[in-house]
């Protein structure tokens, strides 16, 4: 007997499968509105300028291909802090950040899941209801216990707050809560600057552990802005893990360039839990890889980069914010029957459109056109080219 027989079938990834599928797919009209990925008005996912020449001066300064320290690299850790927390916050915290330099932004979760079972008293993980697919996955994958918050209404297709408050509220002490800094995945609906400070408050009070998952940093209002989350919990003396992907707002996908930051409260506990982020790193991957993280500190790490790179994520944040405009409108003018202009306010590449499963099956099967079974749609899918179709289909299938 193959030792094999005992393997059942997994499910297939309700994210990434659903791009696999639609690669498979020979249509030419197909449209993929699945995985957040951001692509231009031609369908493409641009490499970032800068990050081209950052690359170019990489390849002719190398001088070595030899491991990363476990936590990567100290500049990278110095960077990264002062991208999340802003100048003057990250100065002040100093001796009390925890940095490791990670595979993208899961790769800042699993390390993070890793330490709170091994090293916290943490009984359960706390997840937005809906969120990110792979939360649950990477919790549980971790040992922990996971439960939900309510946050989203999905009859007003709105942030339900009064129904947060309520859920944060009952979250006993020591269990983490896992927060969308900003861009909400999959709703796009986000905490106003003051409701933050309410829930810093209610965390402060309750003493559960804030995790903020900040993978779209860049892309709700801008840089300074969607930091306030973390900047806010920070301020209020409160530990915290932030989990940065710069996927996303840098464009390296496939280069996995993330951190992990763990604030604490003195010099001391940072060695000791510094000490244990570097074992849940050994045990997992050793060490992270260089690539992505040496574009990430080049760009960062030279004002004039940074401002081109600043430019270049202004200009995609813009362009989901105008196909936002475009969709509405058109849909409205199409005579879809639903009102979508909720799609306006929400934030970030994802929207919850409120279509149901079967109907989110039908666009794929019927139609060519990929979203997650959620009803969630990736908006910097939506090109000049598709939009009219996809206006369509929907106009056939809502009426
Ligand atoms: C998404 O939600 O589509 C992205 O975060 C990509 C992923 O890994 O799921």
């Amino acid at each position: 007997m193959s030792p094999f027989e005992t393997v059942t079938q997994a499910p297939a990834d309700p994210i990434l499968s659903i791009t696999e599928s639609f690669k498979a797919d020979p249509n030419p009209e197909k449209i993929n509105l699945s995985v957040g990925v951001f692509v231009n008005d031609s369908g493409v996912t641009p490499v970032l300028d800068t990050v081209r020449e950052a690359e170019k001066v990489l390849a002719e300064t190398n001088t070595t291909k030899s491991y990363l320290p476990m936590t990567g690299n100290p500049r990278y850790a110095s960077l990264t802090q002062t991208l999340c927390f802003g100048d003057e916050l990250a100065e002040s915290l100093t001796g009390k950040i925890v940095t490791a330099q990670t595979p993208g932004g899961t790769g800042a979760l699993r390390v993070a899941a890793d330490f709170i079972k091994g090293n916290l008293k943490t009984k359960s993980a706390w997840l937005s209801n809906p969120t990110w697919a792979n939360h649950k996955g990477i919790f549980s994958a971790a040992g922990l216990d996971t439960n939900v918050y309510s946050y989203f209404d999905s009859t007003t297709l709105s942030l339900d707050y009064s129904a947060f408050l309520e859920s944060i509220m009952s979250i006993p002490s020591g269990d983490v809560v896992i927060l969308h800094a900003c861009c909400h995945n999959p709703t796009g609906a986000d905490l106003s600057p003051e409701q933050w400070d309410e829930v810093a408050n209610i965390a402060s009070a309750k003493g559960w552990l804030p995790l903020l998952d900040f993978a779209y940093q860049g892309f709700g209002l801008s840089i300074e802005e969607d930091a306030y989350a973390p900047r806010a919990f920070a301020k209020a003396g409160l530990p915290l893990f932030v989990c940065q992907s710069f996927s996303k707002n840098l464009g390296l996908y496939r280069e996995r360039a993330g951190a992990l930051q763990i604030v604490v409260n003195n010099a001391e506990e940072s060695t000791r839990v510094a000490s244990q982020v570097k074992i849940a790193i050994r045990t997992n991957y050793s060490n992270p890889p260089a690539h992505g993280g040496a574009i990430v500190e080049a760009i960062l790490g030279d004002s004039q980069w940074q401002t081109r790179w600043t430019e270049e994520l202004d200009a995609m944040r813009n362009r989901i914010h105008e196909v936002r405009r475009q969709f509405v409108n058109a849909l409205a003018d199409a005579g879809v029957s639903r009102d979508f202009s909720f799609l306006k306010d929400q934030k970030g590449m994802f929207s919850f459109t409120g279509l149901t499963k079967e109907q989110a099956i039908a666009l794929r099967t019927d139609h060519s056109i990929y979203i997650v079974d959620s009803g969630r749609i990736n908006v910097a899918g939506i090109t000049s080219d598709n939009l009219p179709r996809l206006v369509n289909v929907l106009k056939e299938i809502l009426g």
